[in-house]
Parts: C-alpha cells; sequence; structure tokens
C-alpha cells in the first residue's frame, strides 16, 4: 500500500512515523512545503512544493500510484485538495474543503451550532461594521476576547486579561483591534468574531470520525501563551500534556463525556446539513464551573496535541485510515496505551512576535527514552538550522507525567543553540495551579 503524507511539521513528522509503525508496512510518500528530516527520512520519495499547490499533489500522487492520502495541516483543507483527490478517486484522511470550514470559517460553525442548538456554546458574535462592534462590547460590559474569522495559525486571538503581559488590558483596547482586524481584513475576511471571556481551564478533545460515528482520542492540555507561568503573546501552542487514564488532573469522566457530546452533535449537525466531515475533529475547549464550553474547532490534529496522543496509539494506524475513508469506524476499536506524555517545544528566541532566524542548533547526548519530532528547522549541508517558528517538539512519555516531564525536559537540553522553551509545561506545580484553579470555580458554583 502507498500512503502520501502531505505537510511538513512536526505534527506530520509524528503521523508519518505512526503510520510507519503499520503491520502493513506501507510505502511512504510526502510533499512538503520544506525539508523536514524527520519526513524525508521515513519516506521513499518526496517533492517539494507549495502544500496546497493541489495540482502538483494530484501529479505527484498519479506518478506513484498512491492508495491514501493523509493532510495534516489544515492550509491544504482550505483550498480543497481533498475534493481534488477525491475526485480522481483517491480516498483522503481530511475533510472536504465545504466540511473544513468548521476550521477555516469561523462564523461557519457559530451559525450551525447556533441552528442546531447544539450544547457547548458561548456568547459570541459576528461583526463586519466597527461602530457595531464597539457597541456591542461596550453594552457586553464583560471582558472580552477578540479573534480573526479565518485562519491565523493560533497567533491572531487576543484576550482582555489586565494581569496577562501581552493581552489586551480593557474592552477599550479590544474594541481598537477588533477595529483593526475588519479594515484590515486580517486572515481573508473583513470581519471579527467578538466573544465572552470565560473563565476556567483549556483542554483539547480530538477524535476520529467518519462523518457518523466518532471515536475520542485522550484530552490533552495545550499551552498556548509564549511564556512560563501562561504570560506573553499567544503562539501556535509551546508544549502539551496527557495523563495515563486519558483524562486531565482538573477534569472529571463526565467533564469528558459532555465534550464528547459536543463532538458528536456537530458532526451530526453537519450530516443534518448534507456534509458529511470525515477526518481527525478537534475541539478546543475551555472548562467552566457550568462544564466544557467550545472556543474553536480545528479539522485536523493539533499541533503539539498529535505528538500526544499517536505515540500512544495501539490499533494499526492504517486500519484507523482505512475505517475512516471507508466509513467503517463503528467496526474498529481504538486504542491508546494508558501512558502519560508531555511535549515541549524548541522554539527560535523572540518566537513568535519577532524570532531570530537562521540560528544553526545541534542535538547532543538525547536520552534514549526521548522522542524529537522537527518542525520549522532547515537540514543544510552544515547542520541543523531553525528557521523562524516553532523547531522541534521534545516528547516524554511515561507511566506517569512527572516521568514523562522528565524525558521532555532532559530531550530540550540536549539542543544546543539559542532556544527558548517553557519549562514549567507539566510540572507538577504548574498542573497543581490548574487543579486548585478549578476546585476554586467548581466551589463557587456550589455556594
Ligand atoms: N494546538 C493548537 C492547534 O493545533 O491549533
Amino acid at each position: 500500500m502507498k500512503i502520501l503524507l502531505i505537510g511538513n511539521g512536526a505534527r506530520e513528522h509524528v503521523i508519518f512515523e505512526t503510520l510507519a509503525r503499520s503491520k502493513y508496512k506501507p510505502r511512504l510518500y510526502a510533499v512538503v512545503g520544506a525539508r523536514n528530516p524527520g519526513i524525508l527520512e521515513l519516506s521513499e520519495d518526496f517533492t517539494v512544493g507549495k502544500v496546497t499547490d493541489a495540482d502538483l499533489i494530484l501529479s505527484f500522487s498519479k506518478k506513484k500510484n498512491i492508495d491514501l492520502v493523509v493532510i495534516g495541516p489544515e492550509a491544504p483543507l482550505e483550498a480543497g485538495v481533498t475534493d481534488a483527490l477525491e475526485d480522481i478517486g483517491i480516498p483522503c484522511v481530511g475533510p472536504s474543503k465545504s466540511a473544513a470550514r468548521l476550521e477555516t470559517d469561523k462564523s461557519f460553525v457559530k451559525n450551525l451550532m447556533e441552528k442546531y442548538k447544539t450544547s457547548g456554546r458561548i456568547v459570541s458574535k459576528v461583526f463586519d461594521d466597527a461602530d457595531e462592534l464597539c457597541s456591542f462590547i461596550d453594552s457586553f460590559g464583560k471582558p472580552v476576547v477578540i479573534k480573526p474569522l479565518g485562519l491565523t495559525g493560533g497567533k491572531g486571538v487576543k484576550i482582555v486579561d489586565p494581569k496577562l503581559d501581552g493581552q489586551l488590558k480593557s474592552n477599550e483596547e479590544a474594541k481598537k483591534y477588533g477595529k483593526e482586524i475588519i479594515e484590515k481584513g486580517i486572515s481573508g475576511f473583513n470581519k471579527a468574531l467578538v466573544e465572552e471571556r470565560l473563565e476556567g481551564e483549556e483542554f483539547t478533545l480530538q477524535a476520529f470520525t467518519d462523518g457518523s460515528v466518532v471515536k475520542p482520542m485522550p484530552l490533552v492540555q495545550d499551552h498556548k501563551f509564549a511564556y512560563e507561568g501562561d504570560n506573553g503573546p499567544f503562539t501556535g501552542g509551546m508544549g502539551s500534556y496527557s495523563d495515563s487514564n486519558h483524562l486531565l488532573p482538573f477534569m472529571t469522566a463526565e467533564d469528558r463525556d459532555a465534550a464528547i457530546k459536543v463532538i458528536e452533535e456537530v458532526v451530526a449537525a453537519m450530516r443534518k446539513e448534507g456534509i458529511t466531515y470525515k477526518g481527525i475533529i478537534y475541539g478546543g475547549f475551555m472548562l467552566t464551573k457550568e462544564g466544557p464550553k467550545i472556543l474553536e474547532f480545528n479539522a485536523r490534529f493539533g499541533d503539539p496535541e498529535a505528538m500526544n496522543v499517536l505515540p500512544l496509539l495501539e490499533t494499526d494506524f492504517v486500519d484507523v485510515c482505512q475505517a475512516i475513508v471507508n466509513k467503517k469506524l463503528s467496526d474498529i476499536d481504538i486504542i491508546f496505551s494508558n501512558m502519560a506524555t508531555v511535549c515541549k517545544y524548541a522554539v527560535p528566541k523572540g518566537y513568535p512576535e519577532n524570532p531570530v532566524t537562521n540560528q544553526k542548533i545541534a542535538i547532543k547526548n538525547l536520552p534514549k527514552d526521548a522522542r524529537l519530532y522537527y518542525a520549522s528547522v532547515d537540514k543544510r549541508q552544515d547542520g541543523l538550522y531553525m528557521t523562524r517558528s516553532r523547531a522541534i517538539a521534545c516528547v516524554g512519555v511515561g507511566k506517569t507525567l512527572e516521568e514523562a516531564e522528565k524525558i521532555a525536559q532532559a530531550a530540550l537540553t540536549s539542543i544546543d543553540g539559542p532556544i527558548h522553551y517553557r519549562s514549567d509545561i507539566g510540572t507538577r506545580a504548574l498542573i497543581q495551579k490548574r487543579v486548585e484553579h478549578m476546585k476554586e470555580l467548581r466551589n463557587e458554583a456550589k455556594n
């Protein structure tokens, strides 16, 4: 069997590694935007080009007689690469352009959830008129979150929280930022989304779906802020952890079931609209004192969250992919091992706003149980260089979170070069803070 992967980040590196573990020993090919050394090492052949270039992907697929395509990032989904491949009979793990609007157009999913009154909704409104946006924020009166409508790699979101460096200090600043989005047309839309700022703990629930059946993966908590203690600007995600029982230390099984219900309801709502959503669905949630509320959907694995779940997948990933494209997910059990994981990203200093570019790094004395997944790096004749974004994901898998965190941290310290990372991700101290925070909120709700 020949499988083509599209994408070149750490998420795609772990997807490729998981496919390579298959008992079917698939022959692996890749279309990459950059020469990720981890992906290139696993691929029988590859081509470098734009991952949104459907013509390039189609001609490479035909030339190599590809049987199945797995799409990693959102940009090819938005560009309609799935539709183009399926039109010539090549099945694709990834939603169609229309279904991917779940991620690529935030107003689409807001309207869908409103129409079907699905659970987990929050107060949110889309504006294309700056005056209306300002009056809404004034009359709402409570702190808000402002988001551009399209794809920004997680970096366009700003929240009103005077306690946080690098975020908005007041609703007045939120109005200014909302106006700027509408005027400049960030991410392809002259529209801004205003949401209520929720109090709680964020978490990620990813699931496989064939359009009818939803099979959840272990829960993960990502860390979006650039600096320790959750300060600084938003990033694509600085690191993440998952626990051995597949819950998170601040969550109950009931919280998880409520989040699964949100995803099931949205997949069912899409079906009612005549849209089959198949592939990976990602729910970004806030656990509030009233339960999980949806912040965003993504139409793909999370990055870094893929690095937490895929190393634990015991079921053959090729079987999972086949079940997705053949609409047979109900026929297979999907098993993840009961291990904890911690992922920490090494990024260039100054990331995300002013990353120092083209810095050389070297990996020395990597602990043997650590896993490294390459992201924005460039392998040149004279060594490995960071480009401008997240560079290497360092992952520890262990029986406990403590064990996993130690491995991930040791892997980070084996990288020699001008890197920045968050040491606090996955540590007992930070996790305990999350647990206490949720306890306080739940107590408030009781009193
Ligand atoms: N970790 C956030 C994302 O993948 O969008």
